[in-house]
């Protein structure tokens, strides 16, 4: 092989990497997957909120109808479409023996629409822990640098800038947060100092559902030359969400939860005006756009999706894909609707139960489709295993910062006869 042509195949290979697999085309052109066909048996006659049928959403999950499932903030089912995506794309590419990687754009399409921004800036990754390590190793951060967090935040959220202190001596700053909501702002702007350069948080705390003002807080740390990291693990999926408009640096988040996406999704987003000033931590395939093994030079790809690097699970992000349209089909506001209905029925029954201490806030601009609570003189997280064994409804106990109570999550499958259920058990607990 000439160099011209070892060059001209290396690239090839390691660039594109659709048709050779050490140097053996595994796929011609006429023999390729070039889509799948994703056309959904879901459509629903109406997405006027008031004329939704609920019944029948619910009908597309496959868990049993007698299932009382409160806990999508820890893991969404996926309804049918999603699972016959994934199922359809499994075996279609099994018989072509194809990676599909190429079917992945749309995907990023339908993403980016979702979330008002742009597809370079969106990456289709494996959770939002990931995502969020993605960003902490990115920023690369130096001894002495401090980032803050707070106590609500899940471990996913904060281990990736633990690990940070642990390796690099970065110094992570660990604040409380008001859980009425309103001082948040306040208090993440006080603990900011000169040597900060990155204040990582949650959209809504995984804790309590508490609402934090991105936009507010992204616009102050732009101001201070600080990164703005979100953890939108709790949020995407459950109300619209506006990157543009948030114009955030960073925004990770799970596809597995409130979008009903399939396990092992997730996604990233990178601020377009970081994709050339930092470099990716890792490398490979589909992450460059001029690959030369034998120069040594490399440049990455102006997109976000250089975070693709590799063989990936296209089956997994094409279903995440049709879990947008799912949720498109309903409307994500009716989405957002019908979650807050549900929690402002339970909030309002729960309020005449004596005993109970709600721990989150009410406004809409602080909360959305998840509450927390506590019976006062109970152990909470042994009440949440009694409500599960003794009543069959999953729920959530809240062991992080030291709560000692229990999260209620309000998706499009819940109905208003369950939350009648949850109460009618939290009465009987209360009077015994
Ligand atoms: C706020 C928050 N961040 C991160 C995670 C971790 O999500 P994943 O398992 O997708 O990494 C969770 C999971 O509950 C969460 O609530």
């Amino acid at each position: 092989m000439s160099k011209a042509t070892r060059r001209s195949f290396l690239q090839k290979s390691i660039l594109g990497g659709l048709f050779y697999t050490v140097g053996i085309p595994i796929l011609q052109a006429n023999n390729s997957l070039e889509s799948v066909n994703l056309d959904s048996e879901f459509k629903l006659e109406n997405s006027n909120y008031d004329k939704i049928d609920w019944k029948k959403i619910r009908a597309q999950f496959l868990f049993p109808k007698n299932r009382q499932y409160l806990n999508t903030a820890s893991l969404g089912p996926s309804p049918r479409m999603v699972i016959d995506t994934v199922c359809k794309t499994i075996e279609e590419l099994e018989t072509t023996c194809s990676h599909g990687h190429h079917l992945t754009g749309k995907t990023h399409t339908q993403i980016a629409k979702f979330l008002n921004t742009s597809e370079d800036e969106i990456a289709v990754i494996r959770n939002a822990t990931e995502g969020m390590n993605i960003i902490a190793r990115t920023l690369r951060l130096k001894a002495g640098d401090e980032v803050i967090i707070n106590t609500h935040e899940h471990v996913g959220g904060a281990a990736p800038w633990m690990a940070l202190q642990k390796d690099l001596g970065v110094i992570v700053k660990l604040i409380d947060l008001d859980l009425d909501g309103e001082k948040n702002l306040k208090i993440i702007k006080n603990a900011v100092t000169s040597k900060t350069k990155a204040i990582a948080f949650s959209h809504i705390t995984c804790t309590n559902g508490m609402k934090l003002p991105v936009k507010e807080i992204a616009a102050f740390c732009r101001n201070k030359n600080i990164y703005s990291c979100v953890d939108g693990a709790q949020a995407l999926g459950m109300f619209p969400i506006d990157l543009t408009d948030m114009d955030v640096d960073f925004y990770t988040s799970s596809g597995h939860k409130w979008l009903f996406g399939p396990k092992g999704t997730g996604v990233f987003y990178m601020n377009k005006k970081w994709i050339k000033k930092l470099n990716p931590v890792f490398a490979g395939a589909y992450s460059d756009s001029k690959f030369d093994l034998n120069n040594l030079t490399m440049e990455y790809r102006d997109s976000v999706q250089r975070e693709e690097y590799g063989t990936r699970n296209t089956a997994i992000s094409l279903g995440l894909r049709s879990a947008i349209e799912f949720i498109n089909t309903i409307g994500i506001e009716n989405v957002a609707k019908r979650g807050r209905e549900l929690s402002i029925y339970f909030r309002k029954g729960l309020s005449a139960i004596p005993g109970i201490e709600i721990l989150t806030p009410e406004s809409e601009e602080f909360s959305a489709s998840m509450l927390t609570f506590r019976i006062k003189s109970k152990d909470n997280l042994k009440l949440n295993q009694q409500i599960n064994s003794q009543y069959k409804i999953r729920l959530r106990g809240i062991y992080e910062n030291n709560l000692d109570a229990i999260r209620v999550s309000f998706a499009i499958f819940n109905t208003f006869k369950e939350i009648d259920n949850l109460l009618l058990a939290l009465k009987k607990i209360t009077t015994n």
